[in-house]
């Protein structure tokens, strides 16, 4: 049993300088390679999933496979909800088996993102359930695996005195940033407003997540951890691999109708992107110093 608290995750990330990658999943091919690549690195996880997945595959049943999978697994592992767009389907992830959840009012008007933020922290503080919440506009559509413009409107980047105030007023466990990623893979080469992320963790001690990883420059990446940021969410870079590797793999023998072979191969090369993702936020090795840490 390795399900493992948010908080715990994210405390012993900025302990030890590594970030958790919170990397989404959709089906149970794709959450086994999940959780025997970060076994096969002694890597602590994160597996998530949104509103595009659950409707895929339905919230209860995919949490369920994830649940089984994290069970019988060795290593720390959190299950969180990914961009909770409403009170209602936030609640309900809470009690689907998620042990965090995010609620994203960033698109709302600031007074009411706090309302709504707050009202959920103490629904979810009351039964153990971490809440991450966002503030700022990352680039990109939830979920959606496209290709995007970076966010390069300053405006729409998180101000570190309203972070602050967010945080005093709604008791979020964990906050996204808007520093200048998207959502999805580029366009062209997003710029990465690292003094905004110093300038807010001057102000804010809860860790901070980064949402948009994927394809964002590496440098930008390390840099990033070393200025708070204890979880980073990838989704395109390994769906990218997996359907990219499965096409292939498809075409290259059109009449083998053994799907699993294909399926297996597919997943071959999502493993090696994320152990790449692994070593890059350097969680790998950090599994067993995590799970007799005293907290
Ligand atoms: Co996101
Ligand atoms: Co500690």
């Amino acid at each position: 049993m390795a399900l493992t608290p948010l908080k715990n995750l994210l405390h012993h990330a900025l302990q030890e300088h590594y970030a958790v990658g919170a990397f989404t999943t959709f089906n149970m091919e794709y959450t086994r390679g999940l959780v025997e690549t970060a076994e096969e690195n002694q890597s602590p996880i994160i597996i998530m999933f949104g509103t595009v997945e659950t409707d895929y595959a339905g919230m209860e049943r995919l949490c369920s496979i994830i649940l089984q999978e994290i069970n019988w697994s060795k290593v720390p592992i959190g299950l969180h909800f990914d961009h909770g767009n409403s009170y209602e389907i936030v609640i309900k992830a809470i009690t689907s088996g998620f042990n965090s959840v995010m609620f994203d009012g960033s698109h709302l008007p600031y007074e009411e993102n706090v309302d709504i933020t707050r009202e959920i922290v103490r629904v979810a503080h009351a039964v153990d359930i971490a809440v991450e919440a966002e503030l700022g506009l990352v680039g990109g559509t939830e979920g959606e695996t496209g290709i995007e413009e970076p966010n390069t409107e300053t405006a729409g980047l998180t101000d570190p005195d309203q972070a602050l105030d967010f945080v005093k007023k709604t008791g979020v466990d964990a906050l996204a940033v808007a520093i200048g990623t998207a959502h999805g893979l580029y366009r062209r080469k997003p710029t990465i407003d690292i003094d905004r992320l110093i300038a807010i963790r001057k102000k804010v001690s809860v860790p901070l997540v980064l949402h948009g990883g994927s394809d964002t420059p590496e440098d930008k990446l390390l840099s990033s951890i070393d200025h708070g940021i204890a979880k980073i969410n990838i989704n395109s870079d390994l769906k990218a691999a997996f359907t990219r590797s499965l096409r292939s793999s498809l075409s290259n023998a059109p009449d083998d109708i053994a799907f699993e072979k294909h399926l297996s191969q597919a997943t071959k090369a999502m493993k090696r992107v994320l152990q790449q993702k692994m070593e890059l936020f350097r969680s790998s090795g950090k599994a067993l110093g995590l799970l007799t840490h005293s907290f």
